[in-house]
């Protein structure tokens, strides 16, 4: 099965739970509960193509193969601070996961991308890495972050938002054409100051209530 470069995840739910993340009266506990169910269904797409081999097992009437999940566990990384909301979620789905931050600003000047933190699994080889970021928005946080675990030689990246927008996915795929993203909508554009439209606000302010 070849893993598609970018999915839009559109099952109804994830439409319906969106909408109500988007509306600006939604309260600082509805938008984390919303967002962490919705993580719950990008997970579920995300890990679509996870290798399966087979155990023996015995149910309470026959001895049986069954699939079980192979290889290792699956590494999550959040990209501070927005990227937590999506952990938690991915967490419940997949409670075993490996769990790694990345914190990335902005430097005012240059407007290049500075790592200040960086706490990964010491061994990602052979290891599934999903990158969680909410907003695909410039792309530049995203695409520093997947640069340097790259460096560790992940088994293979994936990039979970929640919302992305064209100019995005175009600035991502430029830099990681390997690296496919999985999202629940590409809304329409980035404005000037570097929002996606019609998007939802700046989802960390919203998840935190520090707006
Ligand atoms: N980050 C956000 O939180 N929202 C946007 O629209 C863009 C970047």
């Amino acid at each position: 099965m070849t893993t598609p470069i970018l999915t839009v995840v559109d099952h109804p739910l994830v439409k319906h739970k969106l909408t109500l993340m988007r509306k600006k009266e939604t309260s600082t506990a509805s938008f984390r509960t919303l967002l962490g169910e919705i993580s719950m269904l990008l997970a579920y797409e995300a890990t679509r193509d996870m290798k399966l081999g087979e155990v023996d097992i015995e149910t309470p009437l026959v001895a049986m193969k069954a699939p079980q999940l192979e290889g290792k566990k699956v590494v999550l990384v959040a990209i501070l601070r927005a990227g937590l909301g999506i952990l938690d979620g991915m967490l419940e789905l997949i409670p075993s996961a490996r769990v790694g931050h990345i914190g990335i600003y902005r430097d005012p000047k240059t407007l290049e991308p500075v790592e200040y933190y960086c706490k990964v699994p010491p061994t990602l080889e052979e290891r599934d890495v999903i990158v969680c970021d909410p907003m695909l928005a410039t792309g530049n946080s995203a695409v520093a972050a997947v640069e340097r675990l790259k460096r560790n030689h992940p088994g293979s990246l994936k990039l979970v938002c929640l919302v992305a927008c064209p100019e995005g996915i175009k600035t991502f795929h430029a830099a990681h054409p390997d690296v496919p993203i999985v999202t629940a909508s590409v809304d329409s554009h980035l404005n000037d100051h570097g929002y996606i439209v019609p998007g939802l606000g700046d989802a960390g302010d919203r998840m935190f209530g520090t707006k």
